[in-house]
């Protein structure tokens, strides 16, 4: 089970959980008998959350000058990717020494003097992920036990638990609760076995299972900086006065533009005067020409898209792999809490409440288990007279802040609910708030419009639900296969789409960016679909646009259709495909233009449309939303361009709604 921070839980409730605690803790044995724990049991006793950090790193070798200022400055211009704790590390006089706290950057310089740190080599690390319990031991970097090697990582190690027991045994003690104190243990018993750094980290990260980018500096080979990387972003920038690296090009920017990506997999050697990379796999050393990077600051920070909703929107194959790493210890708690329950209400706004929407069909249809979804604003008026001990509340909330969101939660709790939250935001309100929380990782999203967290949400909401229907032994063990499968698949799916169809959405807005209004459609779980495309479009374009169950747009919707009025259906070959069709051919035959998002091996939906837009088969229907809103949030961007509007700030609209 895992233990504590960075990437992985500890309860938003008063103390900490203690490890040994944890460790004793048999979640086998308690949640098999399928029985709920009590709330105030999963306040004392169980880590409800869980999380990987999205941190920033960075590190330098110099020439000239120390390390303080040069780590400060870099860390300044990640704090976007974290701020609940920061640190630094640098060998001096062949010792490594380490200046870290809890607090924003400059609360902790101002206590440390971060920038004062002397030494050639350095690396340094700034938290995203906030909560109760950053802490001046879980800060990075972290040191093994002879404080010979410090490390600095963003990701999530997922073995770590395995390998600190193995550790622990070898009679290494750890002084954290990180995931990433195992690396410093591991790189440190390799180098007792007489193996130099370079070649003791390469040896070490072999044993690493999960994401991680990791700097690396030690006490005996003081000249240099080791990087390590897979799946979390990691760059280098090279300059005859020293060398950098850091998870993106904005941290050293204004020190050098000459840029080498590394490569999952790769490490990367920091010398004053050189970068050498090399193969994890073997230790073949390999050559990489740097590049010019002419961006500013600020485009770097979009990491060269000209809108942060472009780049959050391109962001989703990792997004939604980062969503999908939740650990199945809290899947399983919220199936149990769900397992047990007589009502079930899913409760959010806006964008999160479309990912309720999309959810509920899956946790009807894949877990046979009646859920409520309702706009959280409307829920204590609608069902507050219904809400008791043997209620259920799933509150989904980016930001984790939404004042409407939070009152029904508060008006839930009050009348003996359970509360399962999934939020962005570690820091926020709704995780303490809730009895069992899970992190969507996404990491920060600057754009107000909601995109990657829609798709993480779903991801999460949909591992929730096949947890639960596994647990309830409703459904075939090949069906579930077929989805976890599909979820190994999704950011492939996505990469693919993004890759062939944004050309295409370009070029549709581009035909109907005359139109007044535009009509969204869909059945089954593409209603959510539907939903969320119009709200995107009409949050960004400002264009009065309407969504509609397919179905029920013949009750009304109808009369507004006449020649050329544009009607965008999403339309995945699912169970509800031949009657989709019916829905295409009612609009056409009203002089409709048919827009249609569908399978690459469609037939009748296509033939039926003027434009199409081409998803990737296979995708399981229940899976489908997370692929099928990439061309509607790419259509409401392009559109809101197209008008002239910035789609990063939509006009009356703020990240964070928390008034009522
Ligand atoms: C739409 C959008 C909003 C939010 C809503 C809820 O693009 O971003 O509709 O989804 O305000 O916000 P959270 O999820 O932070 O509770």
């Amino acid at each position: 089970m895992p233990i504590l921070d960075d990437s992985t839980a500890f309860c938003p409730f008063g103390p900490k959980p203690n490890r040994d605690s944890l460790l004793d803790y048999s979640i086998g044995q308690t949640l098999s008998t399928g029985m709920l724990i009590p709330a105030d049991r999963f306040r004392r006793r169980i880590p409800t959350q869980q999380m990987i950090a999205m941190c920033g790193i960075a590190a330098c070798a110099l020439k000239n000058g120390e390390v303080g200022p040069v780590l400060y400055d870099c860390l300044k211009r990640l704090e976007y990717r974290g701020y609940d704790s920061v640190g630094v590390a640098s060998v001096v006089n062949g010792k490594i020494v380490v200046k870290k706290d809890k607090g924003k950057i400059e609360e902790v310089e101002h206590e440390l003097r971060i920038s004062d740190l002397p030494g050639r080599v350095g690396i340094g690390h700034t938290r995203w992920a906030t909560h109760g319990a950053p802490s001046q031991e879980n800060a990075h970097p972290h040191t093994d036990c002879g404080s010979t090697v410090a490390v600095v990582h963003n990701g999530i190690i997922e073995n770590f638990m395995k390998l600190r027991q193995e550790l622990e045994a070898q009679g290494h003690i750890f002084k954290s609760r990180t995931d990433t104190e195992v690396v410093a243990h591991l790189v440190e018993e390799h180098l007792r076995n007489g193996m130099g750094f370079v070649e003791a980290v390469r040896v070490a990260v072999k044993k690493l299972v999960g994401a991680y980018a990791l700097a690396l500096i030690c006490a005996s080979e003081p000249d240099k900086v080791v990087c390590v990387r897979k799946e979390s972003p990691l760059v280098v920038g090279t300059s005859p006065s020293g060398n950098y690296c850091a998870s993106d090009i904005p941290a050293f920017l204004s020190r050098t533009n000459r840029v080498i990506l590394l490569e999952d997999d790769e490490m990367a050697v920091l010398t004053a005067d050189k970068v050498r990379l090399i193969q994890i796999d073997d230790g073949e050393e390999l050559f990489r020409d740097p590049f010019t990077v002419e961006w500013s600051v600020e485009t770097a920070l979009k990491t060269g898209f000209p809108h942060f909703m472009l780049k959050e929107i391109n962001e989703q194959p990792s997004s939604v792999r980062n969503a999908l790493r939740t650990q199945p210890i809290y899947l399983d708690l919220m199936a149990s809490a769900l397992n047990k329950a007589k009502k079930i209400f899913f409760v959010a706004c806006g964008t999160s409440h479309h990912a309720c929407l999309a959810a509920a069909y899956v946790f009807s249809n894949l877990a046979k288990i009646e859920v409520t979804p309702v706009v959280a604003s409307e829920f204590i008026d609608s069902f507050g007279a219904i809400v008791d001990q043997d209620t259920v509340v799933v509150a989904v909330s980016q930001s984790g802040e939404t004042a409407d969101t939070l009152s029904a939660v508060r008006g839930a709790k009050n009348r003996g609910a359970t509360i399962l939250g999934i939020s962005n935001t570690m820091g926020s309100t709704l995780p303490r708030l809730s009895d069992v929380y899970i992190g969507q990782n996404s990491g920060p999203e600057m754009g107000v419009a909601a995109t990657k967290t829609f798709t993480a949400q779903l991801s999460v909401l949909l591992k929730v639900a096949v947890a639960l229907a596994r647990k309830r032994e409703v459904v075939g063990k090949n069906d579930l296969a077929a989805i976890e499968a599909g979820f190994n698949q999704l950011p492939d799916w996505i990469s693919i789409l993004l890759s062939t169809q944004r050309e295409r959405v370009g070029s549709i807005v581009e035909k109907y960016s005359d139109r007044p209004s535009f009509c969204f459609l869909g059945r089954g779980i593409s209603v959510a679909t539907a939903l969320e495309g119009r709200l995107k479009l009409l949050e960004l374009s400002y264009l009065p646009a309407i969504a509609y169950p397919a179905g029920e747009s013949k009750h009304g919707f109808i009369s507004v259709v006449e020649q050329g009025y544009p009607v965008i259906f999403a339309a995945p070959k699912d169970e509800c495909y031949s009657k989709i069709i019916g829905n295409v051919m009612e609009m056409k035959a009203r002089g409709a233009q048919i827009i249609s998002i569908v399978d690459e091996k469609d037939g009748d939906v296509a033939k039926l449309s003027d434009e199409t837009i081409i998803v990737p088969s296979g995708i399981p229907s229940m899976l489908s939303p997370i692929v099928y809103i990439l061309p509607l949030q790419l259509f409401a961007y392009s559109m809101s361009v197209r008008k002239g509007h910035d789609p990063d700030f939509p006009r009356n609209l703020a990240k964070s709604v928390t008034v009522h």
